[in-house]
Parts: structure tokens; sequence; C-alpha cells
């Protein structure tokens, strides 16, 4: 790919060579048993969107990394929030990274995972109607799905009347589906801290200050802390930060 914005490794091993694909795909690796990481990216005090959305934090060295990131998922786990507000479109990966894929005994493209507790989907939202591998929507047992929406989609309930996370990742794995990215939103980052299902968070962190008024990249019930250890800091010359924590 065309590489823009250099992003080199300040932590451990610190370089001034840019690293290429190879090398940040190495460094973002398949874990070698069931995994769930976390993607976000946040200002320097801490928002998650600026005017609404998460595209005022985003440039192309962390557009970069979340193309790398859903290249070496097998599920893509978002909230029904963020799918709806963000308005996800169908996953897509370039022809390179398809073929990398292919290489590494993958399927072509991951399956879209939506969590929902409403149901309160549509079914014509490119996300589904245009979805190259057949989404699945982690839900309980007394949602009621939309019509249309059994079409596109294969909607698992999980839980008697609330979505059972642990239960939704275990089904992911019955599927096949070990190495799980989730792309947020903060409601549904917060009840998987609350769970203990986070393994992995990834954390870019952009070089603005967006004052007060948009949330943290996390939310909902308080949790239990959590610790992490840091695994690698990664920065651009235009002043980006990109941190990979793990369980500690
Ligand atoms: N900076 C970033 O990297 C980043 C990343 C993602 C999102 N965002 C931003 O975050 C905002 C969206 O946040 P949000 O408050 O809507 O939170 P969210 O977590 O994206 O979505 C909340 C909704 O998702 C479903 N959900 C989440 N957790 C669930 C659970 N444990 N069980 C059942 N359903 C669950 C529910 O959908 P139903 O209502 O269908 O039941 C819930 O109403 C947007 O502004 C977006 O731009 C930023």
């Amino acid at each position: 790919m065309t590489v823009g914005i250099p992003i080199s490794r300040l932590w451990p091993d610190p370089a001034a060579e840019p690293l290429d694909d190879a090398a940040l795909t190495a460094l973002y690796r398949r874990a070698d048993h069931p995994h769930l990481r976390v993607n976000f990216v946040a200002s320097v005090d801490g928002a998650v969107t600026v005017d609404g959305y998460s595209a005022g934090l985003s440039g192309e060295p962390d557009k970069r990394v979340f193309g790398l990131l859903r290249m070496l998922c097998d599920a893509l786990v978002v909230a029904a929030g963020t799918l709806r507000h963000e308005g996800y479109q169908a996953v897509r990966l370039s022809p390179r990274r398809r073929a990398w894929r292919r290489e590494h005994g993958l399927a072509e493209y991951p399956t879209l995972v939506v969590v929902s507790g409403s149901l309160d989907l549509d079914p014509g939202q490119a996300a589904f109607a245009d979805a190259p591998v057949r989404p699945v929507v982690l839900t309980h047992a007394r949602a009621t799905a939309p019509p249309g929406l059994v079409d596109v989609a294969d909607v698992v309930p999980v839980g008697d009347d609330r979505v059972d996370l642990a239960a939704g990742l275990a089904e992911l794995r019955r599927r096949g589906l070990g190495q799980v990215l989730c792309e947020g939103g903060p409601q549904l980052f917060g009840a998987l801290t609350g769970t203990d299902l986070v393994d992995e968070v990834c954390l870019t962190v952009a070089p603005l200050l967006a004052g007060p008024g948009p949330g943290r990249i996390t939310a909902g019930a308080a949790a239990a802390v959590r610790h992490l250890s840091l695994r690698h800091v990664l920065a651009t010359t235009d002043g980006v930060l990109m941190l990979r924590y793990a369980r500690a």
C-alpha cells in the first residue's frame, strides 16, 4: 500500500526507521489462543469523539492500523449504537489484504458481529445488505428481530433477557472465530470490561484537546479495575501515539 505518514517504534527497542506493513503485522500478530482485542482512538484529554464522531480523531496512520487489525481478525465486533451512529458500511479489505488472509488460511473477510439488545437494526444498512460474509447479530431471547433482518444476518440469542457477552464470545469461538476485534463503542467496551473479557486494548492517542463535552471510550456501570501491561508504543511524525496493552 502507499504509506503516507511514517509510523515508528518508540518502545521497546526504539527504532527511527518507519515500520512497513510486514513489521506492523508482526507487532499486532494474531494470538495463538482465543483472544479479544479492543481498538479505540481518543484525544489527549480522553474524548471519544469530536463533533460527535470518531473521524475527527483519526488520521491516516490510525486508519492504516485500523485496517490492519481488521485484516488480522476472524470476527469484527461492533455495538449497535456505533453501527447505527457511524453508519457502518460493509466490511471491505484491499486485494492485498485479502490475499494475505488467503495465504494464512483465513476466510477472505472477517465476519461482522453486531451486539444489540433491542434489535433496532436496519437490514438495509450496507453493513448487512452488502456484507461479503453473512453477519452475526448477538442479542437475547426476548428481543424480536425486525422484518428482513434474519434474511441478511444470523440472529443469535445469547442470554434470556440481556446479551450474555461471555456466551456470545463462546458462540463465536464455536463458529471458528477465535480472534475477535472489537471496534467499540463505549457502552460495549464498558460491559466487556465489567465481565473481564478484554484481553488487549489498542489505543491511538490523537494530539489534540477536544475539551469538555464528549464522553470517554468507556461507559456504563462501574467495573472492577483491571490491570494491563504495556506491549508497545508507536509514534508518527505528526504526534500520534499508538499504544498496545494486554492483560497483565
Ligand atoms: N473513538 C473511537 O474509537 C470510537 C469507537 C466506537 C464508537 N465511537 C463513538 O461512540 C459513540 C457511540 O456510543 P454509544 O453510547 O452508542 O455506545 P455503543 O457501545 O456504541 O452502543 C450502545 C448500544 O449498543 C448495544 N450494546 C452495547 N453494549 C451492549 C451490551 N452489553 N448488551 C446489549 N447491547 C449492547 C445496545 O444497542 P441496542 O440499543 O440495539 O440494544 C446499546 O444501546 C458514537 O459517537 C461513536 O462515534 C468512538
